[in-house]
């Protein structure tokens, strides 16, 4: 009905027609953000219908259907046998070259699980007690991202780790643990991001657009991340959380592609990225060597120099990024990888090539990863224990054949 008509319809209550129509635009508007407001209702399943392919960049805040694919099982996974992975994202200098690293991921990968599940989710319960909400924020922007996120999990664990996990009527049970965790009650037990955290070996951020664009860190459950606290960026945006880290090269490097990056993100890819570090303490969740986890501030100056090699330990982390397909927010995963330098010492090529990559670091690189504190114990081990390999045998010439990055 055109806006004339309705100005010519009779109504009984009494009021100017202008004014009809005025209420009818307002009731209307409400309508609307009643429906919208729905479709990120905390209550409803996650199973949407089909999403066209080739979907266009959109902005956060409009919603898409997808139709979520369950992955297949992880053959014989075993909360026994099941090794992590080894990640040795290190590459031979001379130059050290600082891109985004990215690479696409197999959807059913998302999430990585192995037979050290039982010490991280320990680690992570002791964490959650301990420091609750230093670790593991939501935003009450991100409640419905959060959620979102917890569903995803629910309905991928069980089908990627039948062993592990059981789908149940009203969420999903941990058969290990014996732990049971009701997602459709409300209000949840837990904060969701809290629940997540107890699901999987991976620290959790979620990310939303902002109405200028930027994307801020808006819920997190931070609890092994070894280096930095969720508390100090939380809610602050992608550039921000780089830039008060001072990541070297960030501004030159990174940003622009970045910022560029994570507006084009699609539903239907994931990518994935590895770095590494050397940590001079063998604790998982805070290393104290750079200081105590509540001190204000927190770095490598304040680390001992010179430890012994067997207080070396290599820290990588396997990050992924995919945006939700509901909310939209962008979930970044951060798992830890973390063993002694001796254990992976043993491993052919490692210790030449870990040598060679710490020696290819420029001072900012250098500055970042405390190897002031290190090099000289780490790369005196390092090139003995190369030389050791080449002495028994170790061909050289066949690296390549045996390994591909970030292996
Ligand atoms: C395209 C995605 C991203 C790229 C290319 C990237 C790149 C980097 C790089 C190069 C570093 C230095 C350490 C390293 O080598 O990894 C770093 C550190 C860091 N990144 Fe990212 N990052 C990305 C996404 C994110 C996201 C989504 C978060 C959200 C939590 C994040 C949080 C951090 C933090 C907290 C640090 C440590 C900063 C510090 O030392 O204070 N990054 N990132």
């Amino acid at each position: 009905m055109s806006i004339s008509a309705l100005l010519s319809v009779p109504n009984d209550c009494g009021l100017p027609p202008i004014l009809l129509v005025a209420a009818l635009i307002v009731l209307t508007g409400i309508a609307i953000r009643r429906t919208s407001q729905q479709r990120i209702d905390v209550g409803r399943p996650l199973r949407l219908i089909t999403k066209a392919q080739g979907e266009s960049p959109q902005s956060a805040t409009s919603p898409i259907c997808y139709r979520v694919q369950s992955p297949q099982p992880y053959h014989g996974w075993s909360i026994r046998h099941t090794k992590p992975l080894p990640y040795r994202a290190f590459r031979y200098g001379p130059k050290y070259n600082i891109t985004m690293g990215l690479r696409t991921i197999d959807r059913d990968e998302w999430i990585e699980l192995d037979n050290h599940f039982p010490k991280y989710h320990a680690d992570k319960a002791i964490r959650i007690q301990e420091r609750g909400d230093k670790c593991i924020k939501t935003h009450p922007d991100a409640v419905p991202a959060a959620m979102e996120l917890l569903e995803e999990l629910a309905n991928y664990l069980p089908a990627r780790y039948p062993g592990l996990f059981k789908r149940t009527a009203v969420g999903i049970d941990n058969v290990w643990s014996g732990e049971s965790f009701n997602i459709l009650q409300r209000p949840l037990r837990e904060d969701p991001m809290t629940v997540c955290a107890r699901l999987i070996q991976d620290d959790l951020a979620l990310l939303l657009e902002q109405p200028d664009g930027t994307y801020r860190l808006l819920a997190g459950c931070i609890l092994l991340a070894g280096f930095w606290r969720l508390s100090d960026k939380f809610g602050m945006s992608l550039s921000d959380i780089h830039t008060s880290g001072n990541v070297p090269s960030f501004q030159e490097k990174l940003e622009r592609g970045m910022v560029k990056f994570f507006q084009r993100i699609k539903t239907d890819t994931m990518y994935g990225r590895s770095n590494y570090f050397i940590q001079v303490d063998d604790s998982l969740p805070w290393s104290h060597s750079i200081g105590d986890e509540d001190d204000p501030d927190v770095g490598w100056s304040t680390a001992e120099q010179g430890k012994i090699i067997h207080h070396h330990w290599f820290r990588s982390e396997r990050q992924s990024l995919r945006r939700l397909p509901r909310t939209r927010a962008i979930c970044f995963t951060i798992r830890t990888y973390f063993l002694p330098i001796t254990e992976m010492a043993e491993e052919d090529y490692v210790p030449g090539r870990l040598s060679s990559a710490i020696r290819s670091w420029d001072h900012d690189v250098s500055k970042y990863k405390g190897r002031a504190k290190y090099e000289a114990v780490l790369l005196d081990y390092l090139d003995r224990k190369h030389q050791d390999q080449v002495r028994n045998g170790l061909d050289l010439a066949r690296e390549e054949h045996v390994r591909q990055y970030p292996w």
